[in-house]
């Protein structure tokens, strides 16, 4: 029940619902200027891999990281937006045969399971595509020299130096084991690069100093590595009904990880560390940044 949970996960779903109505919206089924058409199944099979109940993470950390400098929360919202799709095209092209060969996603058959491979990966590049898209539309209202910012910085994030690039980092270190500096690098690319580009925008947004975007894109990265970590725990040591996609994969996989490297009490060291890493590089902001250490310590902590 909703009363039950800690005010901060109350806080996290509400703001979870209100991108779940955005993206759906996004994602409806008529065209857009200039689009020709929006086939049916393609789009039937984005909704499916898009809203299909993500926690949201990456547009909450957006709209927080926002609130911080009283950025537009509008504009962070069609950001945070954007980035979920870009998050879901990751998901749906990670879970394929020719990645990590996954059936269950969100709880629910992966997208080339419930609809063909051929439209998971058109389904992909669609999302991929309609998060610049996103962004880069009018009813985005922001300055066009930050909305320049915020699109380079996605690219830059999702592409062969960020997510794309780290993905192909993880797949390759299933053959040629990487050593501890190696893994650190995938993961931050993997995952990492999102989750920084998530925080580091709210200094974009509103225009703050670069100080403060720094100081975010800091934050990003201690985020990043913890939620990494925790989702390699979790990978051991939680089960599918809980996570909503398999579990003991890495191990199986022979997935480089630092918690198959150190050890499960490692990990939980590991994660400590990095929250008390977090509270001291926001400590500046005082308590307005109380949510986003909320955050930090949600994802070191998390259970799914
Ligand atoms: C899963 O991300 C993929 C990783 C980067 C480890 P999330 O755990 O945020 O997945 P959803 O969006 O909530 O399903
Ligand atoms: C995925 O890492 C990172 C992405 C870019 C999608 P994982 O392969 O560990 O994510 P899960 O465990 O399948 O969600
Ligand atoms: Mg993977
Ligand atoms: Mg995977
Ligand atoms: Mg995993």
């Amino acid at each position: 029940m909703t009363s039950a949970l800690p005010p901060f996960e109350i806080h996290l779903r509400a703001s979870a619902e209100r991108t779940e109505q955005l993206l759906s919206t996004l994602l409806g089924d008529v065209s857009l200027d200039d689009e020709i058409t929006r086939p049916g199944h393609l789009i039937a099979a984005m909704r499916y891999g898009t809203l299909n109940g993500g926690k949201r993470l990456r547009p909450f950390l957006v709209q927080e990281s926002a609130a911080l400098f009283d950025g537009s929360p509008t504009a962070a919202a069609r950001i945070g937006a954007a980035l979920e799709c870009l998050h879901s095209y990751s998901l749906i092209h990670d879970d394929l045969p020719a990645m990590d060969d996954d059936d269950l996603r969100r709880g629910k058959p992966t997208v080339h399971k419930a609809f063909n491979e051929a439209t998971a990966i058109l389904a992909g590049d669609s999302l991929l595509t309609y998060a610049f898209d996103i962004i880069g539309a009018p009813e985005t209202v922001l300055e066009d020299d930050r909305k320049v910012q915020v699109m380079l910085a996605l690219a830059r994030a999702a592409g062969i130096g960020g997510m794309a690039g780290g993905q192909a980092l993880d797949l390759a270190a299933e053959t040629t084991v990487p050593d501890e500096k190696g893994i650190v690098t995938l993961q931050a690319m993997k995952t990492g690069a999102l989750l920084r580009f998530a925080c580091e925008m709210g200094p974009v947004i509103a225009g703050a100093s670069h100080e403060d975007r720094k100081r975010m894109r800091r934050f990003g990265e201690i985020i990043g590595l913890a939620f990494q970590i925790a989702d390699d725990v979790l990978d051991i040591t939680s089960d599918a009904e809980t996570m909503g996609k398999a579990t003991g994969k890495d191990a199986g996989r022979g997935k480089a990880t630092l918690v198959g490297l150190h050890g499960l009490d490692w990990a939980e060291r590991r994660l400590d560390q990095l929250v008390s890493e977090a509270v001291a590089t926001l400590s500046p902001y005082g308590e307005k940044a109380a949510t986003l250490i909320a955050t930090a310590r949600y994802v070191a902590n998390r259970t799914h």
